[in-house]
């Protein structure tokens, strides 16, 4: 059995690649291959090639695990590893030619679900700033060299509290309606475009909190185990596993306190 941390460094190693090459096709021009879920939803061609090149290196390295892709999906494989990966992250900021976008990719055992699955490791990289967050199972968590931590306290101006919108216009009125909540244990709110990263920021103490609805496994594999190790609580609505119908990564001086607001 491979250890946590022999599959961490091959993450490492693949998710700079890969976001060399997302930073190079970035610099030549994006174009956007085709909308997803929603006219908001986009992929660009980076993003196909990304994934591919991903695909590629975890099947030469590690011919027997499966593979669950934003672009090209689950290959469908029985394997008691499963990569779980998002090429770039931030696919909106990308084509704008925001800073925020990352390569991400975890490794999870016992199933592709992220009800049930457990992950082993995880790397946010983000080329702009060069941030290379990576967590192994027990292993802690670390931005680069320095091992990080989620704040021991939110002070009494509330705390620094991150969301998403998601793509499906349906559910925004309702993520307006949470986020009014949510503003009286707020300082301020952030709106980075970027799951893996909101969820990176959590860990490192750049961010008190996150939550989002309808986040999709590869966007919070890598980072939900970052938090984890961190010393955050990660979740679902309280009780669930982090998933579709919500994610909440917070340090343990605000969950409550948002959970209570979200008010599930
Ligand atoms: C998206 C980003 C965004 C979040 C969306 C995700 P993508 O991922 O993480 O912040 O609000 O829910 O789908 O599409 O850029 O890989």
């Amino acid at each position: 059995m491979t250890s946590p941390d022999e599959l961490l460094a091959l993450a490492r190693d693949i998710a700079l690649e890969a976001g060399e090459l997302a930073r190079r096709r970035r610099e030549e021009g994006v174009t956007v291959a085709a909308t997803k879920s929603a006219l908001a939803d986009i992929v660009t061609e980076a993003d196909r090639e990304v994934e591919a090149l991903i695909r590629a290196r975890l099947d030469a390295a590690r011919p027997g695990d499966a593979f669950l892709g934003e672009e090209s999906g689950a290959d469908g494989r029985e394997a008691d590893i499963t990569w779980v990966v998002d090429p770039i992250d931030g696919t909106v900021n990308y084509a704008y030619g925001l800073p925020e976008w990352a390569v991400s990719i975890a490794a999870v055992a016992g199933s592709a679900d992220p009800a049930e699955w457990e992950a082993l490791a995880g790397v946010v990289y983000c080329p702009a700033t060069g941030d290379v967050f990576a967590a192994s199972r027990e292993g802690g968590a670390w931005l680069g060299e320095r091992r990080i931590r989620t704040n021991a306290e939110v002070g009494p101006a509330g705390g620094l509290i991150a969301t998403g919108f998601g793509y499906d216009p349906a559910t925004h009125a309702a993520a307006l309606d949470q986020l009014a909540r949510v503003m009286p244990i707020a300082r301020d709110i952030r709106r980075a475009g970027a799951a893996s990263l909101d969820l990176a920021a959590v860990a490192a103490g750049r961010h008190d909190a996150y939550y989002e609805r309808g986040l999709n496994p590869w966007d919070h594999a890598a980072g939900a185990l970052l938090v984890a190790e961190a010393g955050g609580i990660v979740s679902g609505a309280p009780g669930d596993r982090p998933g579709k119908a919500m994610t909440i990564a917070a340090s343990p001086g605000i969950y409550d306190r948002l959970v209570e607001v979200l008010d599930f």
